[in-house]
């Protein structure tokens, strides 16, 4: 006599992610990655008046670099191939709160800035390792 099973059926999730959604999550990822390497480009504009306009492009730069975030995130969690990689999804968390900080700072201004530029530094540590991982082989 054999067992039989009462569980029922799962459907299989695939273990890799289609290619196109390789290539979006490294295209976000390298948007992420010039999005914040940019950023003190146009604060070495702005800081002593040289170029006017670097602090919209800052402005600009830090809210379209915070959509990437989002989009990338909407991603990472459509996809479960991704959603599985728990380095992925905990780093592009750990972005989002780091964009949100660095981003509130900004805005605050005035003293701020005293937190506002180290943290640029931990945020473009962590687009870079990120940008790392999205590239590693999937
Ligand atoms: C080394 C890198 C960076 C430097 C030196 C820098 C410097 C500054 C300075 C001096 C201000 C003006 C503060 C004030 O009004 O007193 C500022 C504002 C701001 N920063 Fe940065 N920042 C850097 C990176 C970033 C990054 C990575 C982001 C976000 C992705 C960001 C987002 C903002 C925002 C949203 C503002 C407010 C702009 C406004 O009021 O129009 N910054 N930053």
């Amino acid at each position: 006599m054999t067992a039989t099973s009462t569980a029922a059926p799962t459907t299989p999730v695939p273990a890799v992610a289609p290619a196109a959604a390789v290539t979006a999550l490294r295209v976000f990822a390298v948007l992420l990655l010039l999005g914040v390497l940019l950023q003190p480009f146009f604060a070495g504009g702005f800081l002593r008046g040289t170029f006017d306009w670097a602090v919209t492009a800052h402005e600009i730069g830090a809210n379209a670099t915070f959509g990437v975030a989002l989009l990338e995130g909407l991603l990472v969690l459509a996809v479960p191939a991704f959603r599985r990689d728990k380095a992925l999804l905990g780093g592009l968390v750990g972005i989002g709160v780091l964009l949100t900080a660095i981003i509130g700072l900004g805005y605050v201004g005035g003293d701020a800035v005293t937190a506002h530029v180290p943290l640029a530094v931990f945020v473009a540590i962590a687009v870079t390792h990120h940008a790392q991982s999205a590239f590693r082989s999937r």
